[in-house]
């Protein structure tokens, strides 16, 4: 990887002004629901990704996307590269990804992944052997996640960067991803309820890797599929099967792991 241009910076004060002095701000993210704002910098020709929080719950969650990328890391994964502080709390490097997330919800908007022309829509008309290769890069990351003992947190289409011309299906934003198994103390996990399991709706629930394997479940059933309301299937039987067994309500009738539905999903296909 190219030289980051971040190594020696460890504190800035104000910083969009010192984005601006170091290079091009070329994309702006100021209207996502988690009240990040992220910048898309240019660098003497490199790109990078720089994600910013200055309110106590989000640089909590960033906090815990820098212990997630110590933890794990994959080429499905887009990687950490540093973090510095700002006046006002802290801020992520990562290198820019090109690509576009299957679904991106802002403040002001949300739903439209039947949009015809939206990325989810486009996704879902490219040849089955993409989407399988899609797939097969969210599996395998989770594999990676699962070995060092984390489950997913808040996983869903808007972590799903796809690149339509390399055909690279690429995760952020897994920035929620803990540390497992765990005990929720809320009344719900965030997150997108068409990927969430039952159990993260319930405060006092256990949140562990069969949490994950529903999730994933879930992002098997609805990116292989021609549409948005789950009618168009375009997989197999057997695979339909796999993902009724990752999505079963109770989590013991559930693959235990996330290997075990990999396995399953690799025979069935
Ligand atoms: N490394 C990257 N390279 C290029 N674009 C990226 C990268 N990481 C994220 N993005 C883009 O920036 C957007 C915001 O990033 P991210 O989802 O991490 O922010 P967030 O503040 O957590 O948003 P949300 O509230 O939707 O979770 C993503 O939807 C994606 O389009
Ligand atoms: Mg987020």
């Amino acid at each position: 990887m190219t030289t980051q241009p971040f190594l020696a910076v460890t504190h800035v004060a104000a910083l969009e002004s010192f984005l601006s002095g170091m290079g091009t701000v070329f994309r702006k993210f100021d209207e996502q629901d988690s009240g990040c704002i992220s910048y898309g910098l240019e660098v003497a020709g490199s790109r990078w990704f720089v994600k910013a929080a200055s309110k106590a719950t989000d640089v909590c969650s960033l906090r815990r996307a820098i212990s997630v990328h110590q933890a794990v890391s994959h080429p499905a994964i887009v990687p950490l590269v540093h973090s510095f502080t700002t006046e006002e709390g802290l801020a992520l490097v990562y290198p820019w990804v090109r690509g576009e997330v299957l679904y991106h919800p802002t403040r002001s908007r949300h739903g439209g992944r039947a949009t015809p022309g939206s990325p989810m829509a486009r996704f879902r008309t490219l040849p089955i052997v993409r989407i399988q290769t899609a797939l097969e890069a969210v599996l395998s990351a989770h594999l990676a996640v699962e070995q060092t003992g984390l489950v997913a947190v808040d996983f869903y289409d808007g972590c799903m960067l796809y690149d339509f011309s390399e055909h690279r299906m690429v995760l952020c934003d897994l920035d929620e991803y803990r540390h497992g198994p765990f005990t929720l103390e809320a009344d719900r996990l965030p997150g997108s309820t068409r990927y969430m399991a039952p159990e993260e709706f319930s405060r006092g629930s256990l949140i562990d890797i069969r949490t994950t394997v529903f999730n994933l479940g879930r992002a098997l059933r609805l990116l292989l599929d021609a549409g948005d309301d789950e009618t168009r299937w375009r997989g197999t039987p057997a695979q339909l099967a796999v993902i009724e067994r990752a999505t079963a309500p109770e989590p013991e009738r559930r693959w235990p792991s996330v290997r075990s539905l990999t396995d399953a999903w690799h025979a069935a296909a």
